[in-house]
């Protein structure tokens, strides 16, 4: 908790008010300072019918571009097939700000910087659907954001930019704010719509799929915060533009979270395919010079990657080759010395925390394993061969009968620091040189 703390701190993220960093970021294609008047020339040109639906949708399939709240799915293709399911239906449009993957909160740093990019998105996605109103869902924690987003909305409608008669062509858009009442598994689509209809928040089974069955039922289109501020910029910048930013098959812009032990935790912006170690350097180095002990490259649910790896390359792809995943966008740097299998039982504590319970996999599997491993640490001795064996059998049956990512994925990460080189073995916190800002976690 400790180091998340740290790490908003370094993105500049206060709990008063929303901070804007002073110079715009370099995805941005409007000039910094420009008002309502000046932007949402995107969602300008669709409505006056001078760039159609159909090549918004192409030329997202063209750019490549993939959701990043995590799962990686096709943006265009989700947008194309939202935009033919049930024709003539009432449709919705949701942008999921429901961030909550610890050590994730590049999302709240778009929204305080770009709420033009994520508004516009959001917009561009429901004129392309055919949905005539839109949400944000939003984390209640994200109250300065939540102001960002309001005052962004009532300019919009001042400006006629939505409303009854958007930018006057005769179509209506709404937007509106939902605050969410709080719990991780919200962010799970299906639960966020179970919540917006005013059920517990449980996660739905899939398919069907929201783009299918979402809201009430209806079709409804949810990206990220993140993938939405993208979608401007590639259409005010061009699929080629876009494709020429990333480094070889890595394509794009991409914002990731740092934190943990690094010298200046906070929100950077790099090319998709930037290294582990790059991105690491771009923050500052490990904290005191340290060597890097393991990362988590995705969040919590990822799995950790060993020092030997920090050449891979930020994508979608190779980390999932490499066994772990781009997830939320989220880097978790942890210095050697730290007690690799602490941190781990750390992530599964949120795990069995925040299940929703509905899946006795997730609900009794995340409890036996955390009391295991948690007995195991406080005995002070290793994991066993017997200890072993049951967490890989609770890893195996959680990932393969559980309903949704959280369940699949708790285990993972222990599972993998069982394989590197301090993971299981009695592994205590090594003492931070003198005068460390930190301490390694517990
Ligand atoms: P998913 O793979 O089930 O779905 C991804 C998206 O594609 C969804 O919007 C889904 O509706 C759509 N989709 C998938 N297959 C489809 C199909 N055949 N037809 C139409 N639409 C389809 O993944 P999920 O469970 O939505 O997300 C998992 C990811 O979320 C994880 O990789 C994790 O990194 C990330 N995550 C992010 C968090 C954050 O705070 N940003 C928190 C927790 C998890
Ligand atoms: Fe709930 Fe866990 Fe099942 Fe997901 S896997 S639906 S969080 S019990």
């Amino acid at each position: 908790v400790d180091d998340l703390v740290t790490a908003a701190r370094g993105a500049g993220v206060g709990h008063a008010t929303a901070s804007r960093r002073d110079e715009p970021w370099p995805n941005d294609p409007y000039p910094a300072g420009s008002e309502v008047a000046g932007r949402y020339r995107s969602l300008r040109a669709v409505l006056a019918g001078e760039i159609s639906t159909e090549s918004v949708v192409a030329t997202l399939n063209d750019s490549g571009l993939r959701g990043m709240g995590g799962a990686g799915f096709p943006t265009g293709k989700k947008w194309g097939l939202v935009a033919e399911a049930q024709p003539g239906t009432v449709k919705y449009a949701i942008c999921n700000a429901d961030e909550s993957e610890p050590g994730t909160f590049k999302d709240r740093k778009i929204l305080a910087d770009q709420p033009h990019l994520v508004l516009e998105g959001l917009l561009l996605g429901m004129v392309a659907v055919g949905a005539e109103q839109g949400w944000v869902f939003i984390r209640h924690e994200y109250g300065p954001e939540e102001h960002v987003l309001r005052e962004e909305i009532a300019a919009l409608r001042d400006a006629g930019v939505i409303g009854p008669d958007a930018c006057g062509s005769g179509r209506t858009l709404e937007l509106d704010i939902f605050v969410s009442p709080g719990g991780y598994i919200l962010g799970e689509e299906t639960a966020l719509l179970e919540c917006m209809e005013g059920h517990r928040g449980e996660p739905r089974n899939k398919p069907p799929f929201p783009g299918n069955y979402g809201l009430h039922g209806r079709p409804t289109l949810i990206n990220s915060v993140e993938t939405f501020a993208d979608v401007p910029v590639i259409l005010q910048r061009g699929a080629e533009w876009w494709r020429s930013q990333g480094i070889g098959e890595s394509v794009g812009w991409k914002f990731f979270a740092v934190s943990g032990h690094v010298s200046n935790p906070g929100v950077y912006c790099v090319p998709m395919g930037t290294t582990v170690r790059d991105l690491i350097d771009t923050a500052g180095g490990v904290l005191d010079g340290a060597p890097v002990g393991a990362v988590q490259p995705g969040g919590a649910s990822s799995n950790f990657i060993s020092p030997d790896r920090l050449d891979l390359r930020l994508d979608f792809g190779t980390l999932a080759e490499a066994g772990t995943m781009l997830g939320s966008g989220a880097l978790v740097v942890l210095a050697e010395g730290t007690d690799l299998l602490a941190a781990a039982t750390n992530v599964l504590r949120f795990f069995r925390n925040e299940s929703c319970g509905k899946c006795v996999p997730c609900r009794v599997g995340s409890t036996k394993a955390h009391t295991l491993l948690r007995g195991v640490l406080d005995s002070g001795s290793a994991l066993d061969d017997a200890g072993r064996g049951k967490i890989l059998q609770l890893e195996e049956a959680m990932r393969k009968t559980s309903i949704c990512g959280l369940g699949q994925v708790a285990l993972g990460p222990v599972v993998s620091v069982l394989g590197l080189d301090n993971g299981g073995a009695v592994a205590r916190p090594q003492p931070r040189p003198e005068g460390s800002k930190d301490q390694p976690p517990r």
